[in-house]
């Protein structure tokens, strides 16, 4: 009979080294200096680890961050590099050893957690569904056409992130699914692939700067490009200011690539619809405390609704049951009990939470029974930007 798996943190040097064998063959980085590096990078106290008979047979890495939902940052765990060991594979260890992060993270208050799926079906099996946006477009340079250079751009070197925290803080306010970047996901942000250089500029005047960018160059078969890893608009001024920078690269640069929403904001400031998205993906959102996650979240100010709520959570019991979500003020306080008019798997609170879908689409696609009033009110409630964040872990 093979025994039991452990789940639980990393204890010594040498389950360090096991996990780090098993990621790199897992992500296609075995090299020790790679696994010191990301270790490194994400903090080993941040990695957990399953493991039979004292065998490493897989982990994963949990970042703690927030994410911006309704003006309001509510804490949340961005799970990073899920691996297994060939050998352990197909007998359900991923889905244990998620099942025992989602009680440690309930377990220690974390309302949410968020994380890039390489298969939907483990991460639904454990009450993960599509959350948000991760996006990437692209315009040839040739077709930018805008020249206004009435702002300024200054660079920033050696590039140093800090600097652009409170820009990049009062965008993320105000764009659902945005995350409060630690200094990990800071340094996951601005770092440059090897062999490139990464480069910063401020848009706008070094004391009030309206805008951001952060880029590095790199040529792609017969094209070169410039890849957007962050930039951040507040102002019509800074849009057009960064269209033309863009563009005044255009006899080295064919093509401009960056991180966005499907429905993105800086493309509207072009002349034709010239830009496309190349690359489309939906990160995955659990709601880990359903309580917690609704009273954490702001709502609508001008909305004073009450939503009955019936969830159904076969694995954190602790979110069974009726709620009823009182929102007034952009506020909203949960009680238990209440009529259960809307009925959902903790699933699908998700997309609903996020506004990536409304709660009529996910009744149409047979995902919550619902009376009429119910659904008007969420519909109210869940309403806001499309949620993208434009960081990958
Ligand atoms: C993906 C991975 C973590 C799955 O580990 P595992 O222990 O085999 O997964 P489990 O046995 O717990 O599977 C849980 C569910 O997910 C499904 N699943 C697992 N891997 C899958 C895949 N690649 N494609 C589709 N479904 C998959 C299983 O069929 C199972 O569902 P079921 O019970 O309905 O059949 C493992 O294959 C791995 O480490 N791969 C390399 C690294 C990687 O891609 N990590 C994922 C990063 S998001």
């Amino acid at each position: 009979m093979t025994s039991q798996f452990e789940y639980g943190s990393i204890s010594n040097a040498e389950e360090a080294k096991s996990l780090g064998v098993v990621l790199g063959q897992c992500f296609g980085d075995p090299s020790p200096s790679g696994w010191q590096t990301y270790s490194n990078l994400i903090g080993l106290e941040n990695f957990r680890i399953i493991s039979q008979a004292s065998k490493v047979a897989g982990g994963l890495a949990i970042l703690s961050t927030g994410q911006w939902y309704g003006s309001e940052l509510v804490p949340t765990a961005a799970i990073a590099s899920v691996g297994i060991a060939p050998e352990y594979r197909g007998a359900g260890t991923a889905a244990q050893l998620m099942t025992s992060t989602l009680k440690e993270l309930y377990a220690n208050g974390i309302p949410l957690s968020v994380l890039y799926a390489a298969t939907q079906r483990l991460y639904r099996k454990v009450g993960y569904e599509q959350g948000g946006i991760f996006c990437r477009w692209s315009v040839s340079t040739a077709n930018i056409q805008i020249s206004d250079r009435n702002l300024s751009v200054q660079p920033v070197t050696p590039v140093n992130h800090e600097v652009f925290h409170k820009l990049y803080q009062q965008n993320a306010k105000v764009t659902n699914g945005h995350l409060e970047r630690n200094q990990c996901l800071w340094e996951l942000a601005v770092e440059p692939p090897k062999d490139q250089e990464t480069y910063a500029y401020f848009i706008g005047s070094q004391a009030q700067p309206e805008g951001y960018v952060i880029f590095f160059q790199h040529q792609e078969s017969n094209k070169r490009i410039i890849v957007i890893r962050d930039w951040v608009v507040l102002t019509v001024e800074a849009g057009r200011r960064l269209w033309t920078f863009l563009a005044d690269h255009r006899s080295q640069i064919d093509q401009i690539q960056w991180r966005s929403s499907t429905v993105d904001p800086l493309s509207l400031l072009l002349p034709e619809q010239t830009a496309k998205i190349f690359d489309s993906e939906r990160w995955m959102l659990r709601i880990v405390d359903v309580a917690q996650a609704l009273e954490k979240r702001g709502y609508p100010t001008q909305v004073e609704a009450q939503l009955h709520l019936d969830v159904r959570d076969d694995l954190l019991g602790e979110n069974n049951g009726q709620f009823v979500l009182t929102v007034s003020g952009g506020k909203g306080e949960v009680t238990r009990g209440g009529k259960g008019e809307l009925q959902l798997d903790v699933r699908t609170l998700a997309p609903l939470y996020t506004g990536l879908f409304t709660a009529q689409q996910l009744q149409q696609m047979g995902q919550i029974k619902a009376t009429h009033g119910a659904i008007t009110v969420a519909t109210q409630l869940f309403t806001g930007s499309q949620p993208w964040m434009s960081d990958k872990f």
